[in-house]
């Protein structure tokens, strides 16, 4: 009953947000969206200025769903401490590298790895400061907890500089044999600025190299080591293109992706890009190109998104909305979730991204189906952890995860090989813990 009114109010908003684009147009929309799940049209995308009429509609959905999820009793799944793992074999030897962790959904995220799950968990901020305080925060709360993990800083790590990228990148690979997770999880949301000269050529977006090149360029450094990598999306990844009316809006060409990575970004016409739904949406195809390139039983990449998070991306925003966001969004501790779940449970093979809000399902598999209209994975009832299908073009994301790679890995000057070489001499390097 509380459900049937949640969708009732669900759906009218989504029906008021579409109406400043047109109610015919808006509709339509909403009907071929609605119906799509492994068939996508063409462009499967929405705008980022449908999103942008989300506002209003999404602030009722989730007041909606708050009290549904109270009334409801709904218990958010959680994620066992060493859940998978025998925990008299709590390793020193299982490693975890989580970018951004100094605060919000990346502290949480270290912070459960270690505490729970026992790790040692590799702090990899900008700031060395506030990376050490971090260490001494989720060491603290390891030694209350008598856990055996440990946050360790090794040197700073910023992702907007692809040097210091490298340098980092050099530096785990020559400290730590093996890396169990890689969570790529640092991030900003605030307008990408072109400041980061590449060469005399070419102007790198802020935004883009930080929420996505870098950790292109970090991955590809480990990637021989790594078992398993963890890529922050969003439900963002749902509206990449600016408008319907752009010029370039298949993501599938390379020029898209460059006008989210290199392109200064003009304010006032059509052909404008945000780059911070494109570099979620580049996340995403990461994690489906990595899986179709080395998926075996000892590597995979899963996406998350961690919800909508009161945490400090939402730094330079006005305080009247920071006070929005405080009663309606998620703890960075709910929004860990994903994040944790993706590094440590054994999940099935046709899992790729895990979002944490209760979606409609009828067909009751494991994976639920692609989101029937992104509104729904933005604030609705938390349940911690839930497979979902990703919005992805019809052929699931190759051409674009084609374009996205040959841009990339010309930007950072790296490039990813077919196979990943320690597996095909067979060393048995590459061991997940919960396997021994
Ligand atoms: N919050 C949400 O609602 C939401 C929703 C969907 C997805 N996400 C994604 O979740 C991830 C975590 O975000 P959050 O909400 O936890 O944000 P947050 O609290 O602002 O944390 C972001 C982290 O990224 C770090 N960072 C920023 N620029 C960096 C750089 N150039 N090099 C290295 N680290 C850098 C920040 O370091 P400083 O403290 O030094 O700035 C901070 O540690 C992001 O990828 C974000 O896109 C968040």
């Amino acid at each position: 009953m509380v459900f049937r009114a949640t969708f009732s109010v669900a759906v009218v908003s989504a029906v008021i947000a579409l109406h400043g684009g047109g109610l015919v147009d808006g509709l339509a929309v909403w009907k071929s969206k609605a119906t799509t799940s492994k068939q996508h049209p063409s462009s499967p995308y929405y705008s980022y200025k449908t999103f942008k009429k989300l506002g209003l509609p999404a602030i009722l959905y989730s007041a909606v769903t708050k009290v549904a999820t109270k009334v409801l009793g709904i218990k958010p799944k959680v994620v066992l401490p060493s859940a998978g793992y025998n925990s008299t074999l709590v390793s020193t030897s299982k490693v975890a590298v989580v970018t951004g962790s100094n605060t919000g959904v990346g502290f949480e995220t270290a912070k459960a790895l270690a505490v729970d799950h026992g790790f040692q968990v590799i702090i990899a901020c900008r700031s060395a400061e506030k990376a050490k305080q971090a260490c001494e925060n989720i060491n603290k709360a390891v030694e209350k907890s008598s856990g055996y993990g440990k946050a360790i800083f090794v040197l700073p790590l910023d992702l907007s500089n692809l040097d210091s990228v490298r340098e980092f990148g050099r530096a785990i690979n020559e400290e730590f044999p093996m890396i169990d997770v890689l969570v790529n999880n640092a991030g900003k949301n605030s307008a990408g600025e072109v400041t980061l000269q590449l060469d005399s050529m070419t102007m790198l977006d802020d935004l883009f190299t930080t929420n996505f090149l870098g950790h292109f360029l970090l991955t590809q450094l480990l990637l021989e080591k790594c078992s398993r990598v963890v890529n922050l999306s969003s439900v963002m990844h749902h509206f990449p293109i600016y408008s319907k009316n752009d010029v370039i809006n298949s993501v599938d060409s390379v020029d898209f992706w460059k006008q989210a990575a290199i392109q200064p970004i003009e304010y006032g016409d059509n052909l404008i890009r945000k780059p911070y739904a494109p570099s979620k949406l580049a996340a995403l195809l990461f994690s489906v190109e990595l899986n179709r390139r080395y998926g075996d039983e000892r590597f995979r990449s899963i996406a998350v998104n961690p919800g909508s998070v009161n945490s400090d991306i939402w730094r330079n925003y006005p305080s009247a909305m920071k006070y929005i966001f405080r009663q309606i969004y998620l703890t960075p501790e709910q929004g860990s979730t994903t994040s944790v779940a993706a590094s440590v449970l054994d999940l099935g093979k046709e899992v790729v991204y895990l979002q944490p809000y209760w979606l409609p399902n009828k067909r009751k598999t494991t994976v639920v189906r692609l989101c029937p209209f992104p509104m729904l994975e933005m604030l609705g009832p938390y349940v911690g952890y839930q497979a979902t299908e990703p919005r992805l073009p019809n052929d699931l994301g190759r051409k674009a995860a084609e374009s996205l790679f040959a841009l990339c890995e010309e930007l950072a000057g790296c490039h990813f090989p077919a196979k990943l070489e320690s597996r095909k001499s067979g060393e048995a390097e590459f061991h997940r813990n919960d396997k021994e």
